[in-house]
């Protein structure tokens, strides 16, 4: 799994791991010594597990490090991430059915109030953003600025580019008019066809919906890039934290400024 520093922690604010009486300090516990005192008393545990050696590392945004059972934290700001989606998992944080669900793929102890921004349907792999950032998740899914989307499409059938002229103009669905879709055969095999589609809205089913009324059942869709963010080099099924740049230019996408984000 490819992880990097979270925005704050890549600016400097603190390293990914460092030493357990540091990282309580840091959190406001008590002085450096007070904390070693803390430790050596047994009195802090980190995974669960009592941690009184004084050269014990943590990792900032994995461990789970409690002082008398409760759970201690750096004030890290918001928090910016990626999944890879396998297909096979819900995008929602929790199922009461207990099916899989996208928040076992990412560090939901680490950071209680992720989410995802917007949704994947269960077969659909691909770039799906999380952050604690209601504003900003918010503010890019919004209509009035809701960022470019590009969709990997298995299709049935050969299709003709001249096909595409309904979805490339704005093709009519049950709830309404889409938007003129850039799209394009990328390649065609055998019965099947691949096609890329741009999207700027994020109505429910819509690329399916979309290839399905010009005659092109959906059987595979991926979606490889959210506005300026792009999954290369990114297992399926893993996950990385964004830089600062990518989070400045998910900003400058849904229309904020330039400062830096706020805390959660
Ligand atoms: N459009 C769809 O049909 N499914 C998705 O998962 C995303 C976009």
């Amino acid at each position: 799994m490819t992880a990097t520093m979270p925005s704050d922690a890549a600016a400097g604010t603190y390293p990914h791991t460092m030493r357990l009486q540091r990282f309580l300090a840091r959190a406001g516990v008590a002085s450096r010594r007070g904390s070693e005192a803390l430790m050596t008393a047994g009195r802090v545990t980190v995974n669960g597990e009592v941690a009184c050696e004084l050269g014990t590392k943590v990792d900032v945004d994995r461990d789970v490090v409690e002082v008398d059972g409760q759970r201690v934290k750096l004030d890290g700001g918001a928090v910016y991430l990626m999944l890879n989606k396998p297909a096979g998992h819900l995008t929602t944080m929790s199922d009461p059915q207990g099916r899989p669900c996208v928040a076992t793929l990412v560090p939901t102890a680490a950071h209680p109030g992720l989410f995802p921004v917007g949704r994947l349907d269960l077969d659909t792999t691909g770039l799906l953003l999380f952050t604690t950032d209601g504003d900003l998740g918010q503010a890019l899914l919004h209509p009035s600025h809701h960022v470019e989307k590009v969709y990997i499409a298995r299709v049935d059938g050969r299709v003709a580019d001249r096909e595409l002229d309904p979805l490339r103009a704005g093709i009519m669905l049950d709830d309404g008019p889409c938007q003129p879709a850039p799209c394009r055969v990328l390649r065609r095999a055998g019965s099947t066809s691949v096609v890329e589609i741009h999207l700027r809205e994020g109505r429910k089913n819509q690329v399916k919906r979309m290839l399905g009324a010009v005659g092109h059942p959906v059987l595979a869709l991926h979606r490889p890039r959210f506005g300026p963010l792009g999954l290369e080099g990114l297992a399926e099924g893993g996950w990385r934290y964004l830089t600062d740049a990518e989070v400045r230019a998910l900003r400058r996408a849904a229309g904020f400024g330039e400062e830096p984000a706020t805390a959660s």
